[in-house]
């Protein structure tokens, strides 16, 4: 899969999730191979401003690449700016998100409410192709009709504008993570335009991943919720592409994901913001386990590192004791 010059190892690609998708979960994903992995979204103001918290939203490094940078905002001037910001500090492919349906995001004009703005969605992608020599993507929802009329109207301005790929959440904006994704709009994409394209949406297990490819011929998949407890899943779904059986995540990674994501966490934040951010976190990994909420329980203070690895050791001896070790 190639997106511009860049050729991605495998087609599979880390969704942008606001809140989660900062460096620390992007190098654990790269661990199991994710073929790119995507910033969450920074605003394109909040960019050429240059605050502390978006400088730091905005750092890299050689393990996690390629790195794809995802901004938002609806000023081309800004976009433009900000885009040539996001190439300097090392990223090795601007997105720009044409899918929040947040309300404080489309009451700007920005994220889905571009889908609706064929006009100024042009000049934003004209504006970041001019400022920028690395791949451009983009990241659309349906639109506003379930039919993805306004998708199919984006996505041909897109590839007539030198976009290189774009990826697609078919959800509408209205939605929000409601119902289901339709996956026939991918397809329908898929057949209208000749530039490579991401399907997202929906998918929780590595089956569903292969589903997807063979449902829309789409050219890579893109993943979010699912990554959050299960980081494997990238791995899982390389091995099911080349005939091989997806190796279950055991709770024995799921101990050691943990810790992996702890480490990280405190180099990346320093100790008091890491294990604050980390407290909800840890969660995502004993989903469905025994006795998961006394686990989450305990996390719900930490203060340190070594009380967040002793919560875990406590939890992973629990299991053992109890021979839960499955
Ligand atoms: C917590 C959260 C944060 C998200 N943040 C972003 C974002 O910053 N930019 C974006 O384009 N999409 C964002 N999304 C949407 C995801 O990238 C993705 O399109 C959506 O979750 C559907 O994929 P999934 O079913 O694999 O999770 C977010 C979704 C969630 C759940």
């Amino acid at each position: 899969m190639n997106i511009g010059a860049l050729t991605l190892n495998y087609p599979t690609v880390l969704a942008p999730l606001a809140g989660y998708t900062h460096l620390p979960f992007r190098l654990l994903v790269k661990e199991f191979g994710c073929g790119m992995v995507c910033s969450e979204m920074i605003s394109a103001r909040g960019l050429i401003h240059a605050s502390a918290r978006t400088e730091q939203m905005l750092v890299t490094c050689k393990d996690e690449k390629p790195l794809s940078v995802q901004i938002f905002g609806s000023e081309p001037s800004v976009m433009a700016e900000a885009s040539s910001r996001v190439e300097a500090s090392g990223a090795d492919v601007v997105d720009i998100n044409f899918g929040c349906w947040v309300r404080k995001v489309i009451k700007t004009g920005a994220g889905s409410a571009l889908m609706k703005s064929p006009g100024l969605a042009q000049a934003i992608i004209k504006a970041v192709r001019q400022a920028i020599t690395v791949p451009l993507t983009i990241k659309i929802r349906s639109g506003w009709e379930p039919d993805g009329a306004q998708a199919l109207t984006i996505a041909q301005i897109a590839s007539d504008c030198g976009v290189d790929a774009i990826a697609i959440h078919p959800r509408t904006a209205q939605q929000g993570f409601k119902g289901v994704a339709d996956w026939s709009v991918i397809k329908k994409i898929k057949e209208a335009i000749a530039i490579p394209l991401i399907g997202n949406g929906d998918i929780l297990t590595p089956e569903d991943a292969i589903r997807m490819f063979d449902l829309t011929g789409c050219d890579a998949v893109m993943i979010g919720r699912a990554t959050l407890a299960n980081p494997l899943i990238f791995a899982q779904v390389h091995n099911l592409l080349q005939g091989k059986a997806a190796e279950p995540t055991d709770i024995l990674m799921r101990i050691t994901l943990m810790k992996r994501l702890v480490n990280l966490h405190v180099d990346h934040f320093g100790e008091k913001r890491a294990c604050r951010m980390l407290r909800g976190r840890l969660g995502w990994f004993v989903k469905g386990l025994p006795h998961s909420g006394k686990f989450r329980e305990s996390v719900s203070q930490i203060t340190t590192q070594p009380q967040a690895m002793t919560c875990i050791d406590v939890y992973a001896a629990f299991l053992e004791e109890h021979a839960l070790f499955l």
